[in-house]
């Protein structure tokens, strides 16, 4: 089966790297040469400037792993989406769970977000998933729809402009990650969400995150409504890394 959707392949490196280390890790994407899908890293917002350095010219896009809801202002140790489009930054993640967890960010801080990014022309790549107690409570489709909805609401008409993410909590950094068809059945309902709100939901990007491999890749992306992944713990190498971004081209 061919897909409409070019593959998107991000790396999110959380709260890891230093200066010296991302030296090894940027050069190791950049020379790799083209790639069968678009590509892109979220790096630490101390390090955009170099991942923008490095990776100009080269196949790989750069983003952030998160920015403030507001414009500009007295917003003490925040990061605006100007600030991260002034660094050429393409993404920026908004919702991750560890954010929405550690940060006690609600469902309309990260809609907010959603649209301080586009606003701004950095895409926002926003997540949206269940915990394990959620999903052992049969509850999965009622709160990744509700996490998608406000989302919906708050970008109105430009709400296919964003790309969707969905990272069940169980999966991240685990090692374990959702078997192709339960993503996939994940993905089919965010898609007939979108699709009730956007004419662009068919040619939006869904990606899949949790504990995405080289090896485990491959058959993620198969899915019919997988249109990619963000990748944690596998990012932080960029043979990994790489091999997770060619893992598509089986499509
Ligand atoms: P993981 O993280 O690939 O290490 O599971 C994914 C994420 O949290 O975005």
């Amino acid at each position: 089966m061919s897909h409409a959707r070019r593959l998107l392949v991000v790396g999110n490196w959380k709260m890891h790297g230093t200066h010296a280390s991302n030296e090894v890790l940027l050069e190791g994407l950049r020379s790799a040469g083209p790639l069968p899908c678009d590509a892109a890293v979220c790096v630490p917002f101390p390090y955009l400037a170099q991942a923008a350095e490095r990776l100009a010219r080269s196949p790989l896009a750069w983003g952030a792993q998160d920015c403030s809801a507001f414009e500009e202002g007295a917003y003490t140790g925040e990061v605006s989406a100007v600030m991260l489009a002034d660094f050429g930054c393409r993404y920026v993640i908004v919702g991750h769970s560890e954010r929405r967890a550690l940060h006690a960010e609600s469902d309309q801080t990260v809609a907010d977000k959603a649209r301080a990014a586009l606003a701004r022309g950095v895409t926002p790549i926003v997540c949206v998933g269940e915990t394990l107690a959620q999903r052992e409570a049969g509850e999965t489709e009622v709160i990744v729809k509700r996490q998608l909805s406000a989302v919906i609401h708050t970008l109105g008409h430009c709400a296919g402009e964003m790309v969707v993410a969905y990272e069940p909590v169980w999966a991240i950094g685990t090692g374990h990650s959702a078997s192709p068809e339960q993503a996939q059945a994940v993905h089919a309902l965010l898609r007939s969400q979108l699709q009730a709100a956007t004419r662009h939901a068919g040619g939006m990007r869904l990606l899949y995150g949790g504990s995405v491999k080289p090896d485990n890749a491959a058959t993620l992306f198969a899915q019919p409504d997988i249109d990619g992944g963000l990748i944690g713990g596998a990012a932080l190498k960029a043979a990994d890394f790489l091999a997770i971004c060619r893992a598509g081209v089986l499509r």
